[in-house]
């Protein structure tokens, strides 16, 4: 049930915005911090104070994966199944992980400790396979170690992501992507190397934004093979579409 005290900090987060409704997304964070999950008077709640039809909260709550319509555990365990992470390993670290819960994809254990859910990617790639617990990052995971990280989260031992805090509960973190700080933002290593590896070379050779400019013969990206401008698409490297 949401409470007065919830109802009070959705109105607060509306005050936030020029326009009421942009704050919706906060808001169905603050509803699962609540209720677990976006919940059917989550809903109805957030449509009241936005003047939104129910119909359409519900259309953003089911749009974006990380709003979840069933109840998630105190650890949402995250596997990345995409191409890369897939290939890597994730497919085999979901497998172990399914048969060690002994539960399926999207379902919680029965202690109500860990959802399990295969994600898609997390543009983390640079550190596949990876694995997220309430969206913070463990790194170049194994089926081994993705064993031993569901149970210390099972049995409450404290656990740090490897660029991130410590690993509070599901509830807690959704409070926090609510625009409710938890004090906890620095804690841990924000960023790893193999992503400042880019960023060292950029520097190195003097590249302040985008990408490199074309040198020698080599064609802007999106220009034809014969040099000619192909049909709208531009040197910042034209995906089919023009500006
Ligand atoms: S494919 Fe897993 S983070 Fe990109």
């Amino acid at each position: 049930m949401i409470s007065d005290k919830t109802k009070g900090e959705l109105r607060e987060i509306t005050a936030r915005y020029p326009e009421s409704r942009s704050a919706l997304l906060p808001m169905l964070h603050l509803v699962q911090s609540e209720e677990g999950y976006v919940s059917p008077e989550g809903i109805e709640v957030c449509a009241e104070l936005l003047d939104l039809t129910a119909a359409e909260v519900a259309a953003v709550a089911t749009f974006y994966t990380m709003y979840k319509r069933r109840p998630v555990g105190d650890y949402h365990v995250g596997v990345c199944t995409n191409t890369l992470c897939a290939v890597m390993g994730g497919d085999a670290i979901f497998g172990t992980l399914k048969e060690h819960l002994g539960v399926g994809n999207d379902e919680t254990t029965e202690d109500g400790k860990v959802t399990l859910e295969h994600v898609e990617c997390n543009a983390a790639c640079d550190y596949a396979p990876v694995v997220m617990v309430n969206w913070e990052f463990f790194d170049n995971m194994t089926p081994e170690r993705a064993r031993k990280l569901v149970d210390d989260l099972r049995a409450g031992n404290e656990v740090e992501a490897d660029r991130g805090a410590r690993i509070c509960t599901w509830r807690q973190a959704e409070r926090v992507l609510a625009g409710f700080p938890d004090g906890r933002a620095d804690e841990g290593p924000s960023a790893g190397e193999a992503s400042l590896a880019g960023l060292r070379l950029a520097a190195e050779r003097g590249w302040s934004s985008g990408a490199p400019k074309p040198t020698g013969d080599a064609p802007p990206r999106g220009d034809a093979p014969n040099g000619a401008a192909s049909n709208g698409a531009t040197s910042n490297g034209g995906g089919g579409k023009g500006q």
